[in-house]
């Protein structure tokens, strides 16, 4: 062979290692990007960004809404499945929404009959969940369309979301000003830090309702849950917490100890059956320090390896376990969404906390500043 030769073919594998090198590294520094996602029916249009971190974590977030529209997260050998369901287009978000990814406000999770008082008046809601207010009613913040801007941060990129809640808006009084920060960092971390004022003493909790399934496909009966929890709220037949705190020492609803979602879903217990067999309620999490932000859940999933960490500042979280999904809904990529499909951990305070002295204050006084913040933390074992 001539050296010539052996020059040429050093190139030629050389420029195809290169290649695939190309094809395969994650891109080295977190970006942000802006696309069209549609059109409501009133001609505004609505962006989708993108969010990339330097390890090659990606989500995409819609200003329809706040919503996660995907979640791209590797597996333990470094596969990339979207773990977030939803839909491929808009259309989708606009037709039949199970709350796919939003954020929730005025009020996330029920208020009983619609109804709460507050200095000395009583205010009435819509009441869109059989007798009572769910999830901010008729239109809630995750039907309202966003401000959104684009910022990279030291940590990695972050979409700064704003909107303008009008005195009266779905019942609620005050002038409510809202900002929602989804920051995704290059520790694999997405973080959402909420803020919101006032000018009329008012009511707020305000959560992310995104529908996880760390296998990107299937049931979540298999994946392996941890709450941090030594009690939970249980609920009337309406899903309206009685007011007491129940230890979930003997009960399917403990999980201190990690196990599987499936494996005591099926028991004859009344608060499963309430929530159409399966879990929808609320659990108080441990907290030495009220307000700190501590691990509330970790969830693993076995086949992919894929663990996802919720750390919150929140007193509680919703864990609902997709009862209501019936496969009447096709979702991204042509996924028919059924029963048991996807978990959602909804950090909040307690639902229907205005009816409830005995629960964490949900009010809020002009002057003062609503903050919360909920970490998603991604990673994986063997
Ligand atoms: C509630 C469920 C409800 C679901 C709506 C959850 O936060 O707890 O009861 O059906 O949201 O998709």
């Amino acid at each position: 062979m001539t050296k010539l030769t052996v020059f040429i073919i050093f190139i030629f594998f050389g420029s195809i290692f290169i290649v695939y090198e190309g094809c395969n590294k994650a891109p080295k520094k977190a970006d942000i990007k802006k696309e069209s996602f549609g059109t409501l029916p009133n001609g505004k249009r609505i962006d989708i960004y993108t969010l990339r971190n330097k390890n090659g974590l990606e989500f995409k977030i819609m200003n329809y809404g706040g919503a996660i529209v995907s979640a791209k997260v590797p597996d333990k050998n470094g596969n990339i499945a979207d773990i977030a369901l939803g839909y491929d287009s808009l259309k989708g978000y606009l037709k039949n929404n199970p709350y796919f990814g939003p954020i929730v406000g005025r009020y996330a999770n029920r208020i009983a009959k619609g109804k709460f008082t507050l200095n000395g008046k009583e205010y009435t809601l819509a009441t869109n969940d059989g007798p009572n207010h769910l999830h901010g009613g008729i239109k809630g913040f995750d039907k309202k369309v966003w401000n959104a801007v684009p910022e990279k941060v030291k940590k990695g990129v972050a979409l700064k979301l704003h909107y303008l809640s009008k005195d009266g808006e779905e019942g609620y009084p005050g002038n409510l000003n809202v900002t929602v920060t989804y920051t995704l960092t290059n520790n694999n971390e997405l973080r959402i830090d909420y803020s919101a004022t006032t000018d009329k003493t008012t009511i707020v909790n305000l959560t992310n309702h995104t529908y996880w399934n760390l296998a990107g496909k299937g049931d979540i009966l298999n994946h392996k849950m941890m709450i941090n929890a030594n009690k939970f709220t249980p609920v009337d037949s309406t899903l309206i917490p009685t007011g007491e705190l129940k230890d979930v020492a003997g009960t399917p609803f403990d999980f201190r100890k990690p196990r599987t979602i499936g494996s005591r879903i099926n028991e004859n217990n009344l608060q499963l059956k309430y929530a159409n067999g399966g879990y929808d309620l609320n659990w108080v999490l441990n907290k030495n320090v009220p307000d700190s932000l501590t691990l509330a859940v970790r969830v693993t999933e076995p086949t992919s390896g894929r663990v996802l960490e919720i750390w919150t500042t929140e007193p509680g979280i919703q864990f609902y376990s997709g009862n209501f999904l019936n496969g009447s809904i096709v979702g991204k990529n042509g996924h028919v969404y059924r029963k048991h499909d996807a978990f959602v951990i909804e950090a909040q305070h307690f639902p229907d906390s205005p009816n409830h002295p005995n629960f964490p204050s949900v009010v809020l006084r002009p002057g003062e500043k609503y903050r919360q913040i909920t970490i998603y933390k991604f990673g994986t074992i063997r």
